[in-house]
C-alpha cells in the first residue's frame, strides 16, 4: 500500500507513473517541523534498525550513520566523505523491529538525509524547498516494498541485448584508425567485445552532434565496418552547447529560446569542456523534442547507442564566477600570501566550479511558471536522458537503443541506464560500486555498472582483473578510463589471458543474466539484492555488506582486496560454489550454510548457486549475437526436481512481452541422477549435482 502526503506546493517530477491520491491522514512514524534548513521529517531509529535505499551514493548498503545530500554533483574522484554524487534517488527503506516501511521524498531540490549522523538514534530528513510529495510504502517484506515502489514509478528502461556485451571506452580515443586498432587488438586475441565508446575527442571543439571530419573522414563507413565485426560505436553527448555563432545547435537554440535563462530572460552562460556554453531547458517538451532529434544525425551514420554526460549539469565557471575571481585575484596576487590569504585564493579558484550561486541564478520554464534552477536541480540530467530516449525512439520506434547517463533522478530509470560516475583506480572502489548495485535496483535503475579498472588514477593489472570479476555480473560492463591515465585496455597487460578468460564467463552466463535482467525489469523486481532482503530472519545475513543476491538463484562475493588469494563468505543456506577460471575451466563445490574461507587465485572468481536452483550456461561467444541461448549446460546442486524459466528475444524488440520470451527448463531427479527437458532447447544436465 502506498499513501501520499503533500507539503507546501510540490512541483511535478514525473517520478511516478501511478496516480496515488492524497491521503487525508496524519503521516505516521515521523514528526514534521520547519527548521532553519527547510522542512524536517524526524524519525527515531531503533537500536538495530537498518536503512536501505538512496540509489547511487557512497558508503554502505545500510545507509545508517552518515549524512547524504540529494544534489546532483559532478564529483570527479569521489570518496566516502562525499555527501552527494551524480544522482538523487530519494527512497529510504527502514527495517527495524516492527514491519519495514519505505518512504520516497519526491522533491527535485536539495534534500538532506541525516541518517543517524548528528544523533545516532535519529533520522532527520530535510527538504530545503519545503515543497514535496512524500510517499509512504507499507508492505509485508523488504522485497515487497521495492516491488510496490517500482510499480508506482513504472517499468525501467530496456537496453538492446548487444548492450550486455563488453564495452571498451577511454577518454582520448580521437580517430577512426584508433577505433579500428582497438577492435583489431581485441578480435585478433579473441577477447570478447561488443562496443567501443567515443568520448568527447570525436567532436569538433567539444560541440554536441558534431564530429571531426579529419579524424573521422567517413563515420558511416567506420560504423558499418564495425557492425561487420559485431561492434557498436557509442558516442558521448554533453549537456552544455558551445556558445558559437554559426554552430547550428547554438544558433537554433538561441533563435527559438530553447536555453535556460537568467532572471532577465537572457540565456544563461556557463562553461564546460567547450568553454562558454548554453544549457538546453530540457524541462520543456518542445526543447526535448528538438534536442532529441539532434541525435538522428549520428544515427544516420549507423550509431545505435549514446551516453549522456555532464548533465547535473556540471559548471566549470560562470560569468559571475569569473568576474568575482578576477577581482579577488587582482587583490590577492599583490599580497604576501600567508595562511589565510593563500587558502582563500585557493577557495576563490576552486569555488568557481559547480558553485551553488550559479545554480540559483538561472531559470526553467516549467509547469507554467518560471522556476529557479536550484528548486528543481536534480531533474535536469534525467530530463536530458528523456530527450535522448524520446529522440532515439522517434528515429526507430520498433527498436531498443542504448542510452546511459551520468546524472539522474527517480523517473529517469524509465528513459535510460546510468553508469556510476567517475570512480578511481582504488581497491575500495570495487566495493563501493558493488554496494551501489542493490540500492540502484531498488530505485528502478537496472541497467548500470561502474567504470571497470577505475576512471581516474592509474590502474594495475590485478585491480582490473578483480574489477572485471565483479563486472561480469553488471548489465553495463564497460572498461573506461580518464585522459592521461595509464592505458587500460585488456590487451595492454601481461594478465590479458586471465582477463579474457574472465570475459568468457560473462558471455557464458548471458542467458542467465539476460533472463534475470528482463524478468526483473518487466515485473519490477531487483536483479541485485542485499542478503537481508532474501533472508530477513537470518541475523548474520542482515549485516553482510560485500555479497549480493543476483537474480533468482545466485549469490556473488567478489574479491576486492589487493593481494588477496581468497575471501571470507557467509552462506545463508547451502549453496554450490562455482569457481570459474573461464567458461570452460571451472569446478563445482557443494558448500553448507555458514561461514567459510574460500581460496581464490587472482584468476579465479566465485559464483554461488542456491541449493535447488539451476543456472544455465551457454558456450559463450566473442560477441553477444554469437551466443547461442538454445544450447545450454545446467549448473546446480539439487535435492529434488527443479525448474528455471529462461528468457530470450531478438534483442531489439521495443516492447517485449515476458510470456512470449519465457521457456521452462525442467529437471527431474531420481537415483542420484538428473534428467532435463526444455522446449526447443538443447540442455545438458550432466554437470548437475544431485544429493
Ligand atoms: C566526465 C565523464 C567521463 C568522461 C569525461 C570526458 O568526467 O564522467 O566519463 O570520460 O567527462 O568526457
Amino acid at each position: 500500500m502506498i499513501r501520499r502526503f503533500d507539503y507546501g506546493t510540490p512541483l511535478p517530477t514525473d517520478a511516478l507513473v501511478q496516480e496515488i491520491p492524497l491521503c487525508g491522514e496524519t503521516l505516521p512514524f515521523f514528526t514534521v517541523a520547519k527548521t532553519e534548513n527547510g522542512l524536517t521529517f524526524t524519525y527515531p531509529l531503533g537500536r538495530e534498525e537498518l536503512i536501505y535505499g538512496l540509489g547511487e551514493t557512497v558508503r554502505g548498503i545500510n545507509k545508517r550513520g552518515h549524512i547524504y545530500r540529494s544534489w546532483n554533483s559532478d564529483e570527479f574522484s569521489h570518496h566516502e566523505d562525499k555527501q552527494s554524487l551524480y544522482a538523487s534517488h530519494n527512497l529510504l527503506i527502514f527495517s527495524g523491529e516492527g514491519k519495514p516501511f519505505g518512504v520516497f521524498f519526491d522533491d527535485p531540490g536539495e534534500v538532506i538525509f541525516d541518517l543517524g549522523y548528528t544523533g545516532a538514534d535519529t533520522a532527520a530528513i530535510t527538504s530545503v524547498n519545503g515543497d514535496l510529495r512524500l510517499y509512504l510504502i507499507e508492505e509485508d517484506s523488504l522485497n515487497a516494498i521495492v516491488r510496490s515502489f517500482r510499480q508506482a514509478i513504472g517499468q525501467c528502461y530496456l537496453p538492446p541485448k548487444w548492450a550486455f556485451g563488453y564495452i571498451q571506452s577511454r577518454w582520448g580515443y580521437a580517430a577512426d584508425g584508433e577505433v579500428r586498432t582497438i577492435v583489431n587488438e581485441h578480435r585478433s586475441r579473441h577477447i570478447p567485445l561488443d562496443g567501443v565508446c567515443m568520448d568527447i575527442d570525436y567532436m569538433v571543439d567539444y560541440k554536441d552532434f558534431s564530429w571531426n571530419k579529419e579524424a573521422f573522414p567517413d563515420l558511416r563507413q567506420l560504423s558499418a565496418d564495425m557492425k561487420q565485426e559485431h561492434i557498436r560505436l557509442i558516442p558521448i553527448i554533453d549537456a552544455g552547447v558551445k556558445q558559437q555563432e554559426g554552430y547550428d545547435v547554438c544558433d537554433e537554440g538561441l533563435r527559438n529560446g530553447y536555453f535556460c535563462t537568467c532572471e532577465d530572460g537572457t540565456p544563461f552562460v556557463g562553461a564546460v569542456w567547450p568553454g562558454r556554453s548554453y544549457f538546453p531547458d530540457f524541462f520543456r517538451p518542445e526543447v526535448r523534442e528538438w534536442f532529441g532529434k539532434k541525435y538522428h544525425g549520428l544515427m544516420e551514420q549507423g550509431i545505435e547507442g549514446f551516453w549522456n554526460d555532464m548533465n547535473e549539469p556540471a559548471l566549470f565557471y560562470s560569468e559571475r564566477g569569473i568576474a568575482e575571481a578576477r577581482q579577488e585575484l587582482t587583490k590577492l596576487l599583490d599580497m604576501n600570501l600567508g595562511l589565510d590569504a593563500f587558502f582563500h585564493l585557493k577557495d576563490v579558484l576552486m569555488g568557481m566550479q559547480n558553485n551553488r550561486r550559479d545554480y540559483a541564478s538561472f531559470y526553467h520554464k516549467y509547469a507554467g511558471q518560471q522556476v529557479r534552477h536550484d528548486r528543481v536541480h536534480n531533474l535536469y540530467g534525467g530530463f536530458m536522458t528523456r530527450a535522448a530516449h524520446e529522440g532515439l525512439r522517434s528515429y526507430d520506434p520498433d527498436k531498443r537503443h542504448l542510452i546511459f547517463s551520468r546524472a539522474s533522478y527517480v523517473g529517469a530509470h524509465r528513459w535510460g541506464g546510468v553508469w556510476q560516475g567517475d570512480n578511481t583506480s582504488w581497491w575500495s572502489h570495487i566495493l563501493m560500486n558493488l554496494k551501489m548495485l542493490p540500492s540502484l535496483n531498488m530505485c528502478g535503475f537496472l541497467y548500470t555498472g561502474a567504470d571497470l579498472g577505475g576512471f581516474s588514477g592509474n590502474t594495475t593489472e590485478d585491480l582490473l582483473l578483480r574489477w572485471l570479476q565483479l563486472g561480469v555480473f553488471t548489465p553495463l560492463m564497460r572498461n573506461h578510463s580518464a585522459l592521461h591515465t595509464r592505458d587500460q585496455e585488456i590487451y595492454r597487460f601481461g594478465m590479458q589471458e586471465d582477463m579474457k578468460n574472465i570475459l568468457t564467463v560473462r558471455y557464458a552466463l548471458l542467458p542467465y543474466l539476460y533472463s534475470e535482467f528482463m524478468k526483473n525489469a518487466l515485473t519490477g523486481g531487483s536483479m541485485f539484492r542485499p542478503l537481508a532482503f532474501d533472508y530477513p530472519e537470518d541475523a548474520a545475513a542482515l549485516r553482510i555488506e560485500d555479497q549480493l543476491m543476483l537474480g533468482e538463484g545466485c549469490m556473488i562475493a567478489p574479491v576486492y582486496e589487493q593481494n588477496a588469494r581468497g575471501r571470507n563468505v557467509y552462506l545463508p543456506e547451502d549453496m554450490l560454489l562455482v569457481r570459474f577460471r573461464s567458461a570452460e575451466d571451472y569446478c563445482l563445490i557443494p558448500m553448507e550454510k555458514g561461514r567459510h574461507w574460500i581460496d581464490l587465485d587472482l584468476n579465479e572468481m566465485p559464483l554461488f548457486i542456491r541449493k535447488g536452483c539451476i543456472v544455465p550456461l551457454s558456450r559463450g561467444g566473442e560477441w553477444v549475437e554469437a551466443v547461442d541461448f538454445d544450447t545450454l549446460t545446467l549448473l546446480g546442486w539439487l535435492d529434488g526436481d527443479a525448474a528455471y524459466a529462461i528468457y530470450n528475444d531478438d534483442g531489439t524488440v521495443a516492447a517485449p512481452v515476458l510470456a512470449d520470451g519465457l521457456r521452462e527448463i525442467r529437471v527431474r531427479t531420481a537415483d542420484g541422477k538428473a534428467a532435463a527437458e526444455a522446449q526447443g532447447l538443447t540442455v545438458d544436465a550432466a554437470k548437475l549435482i544431485v544429493g
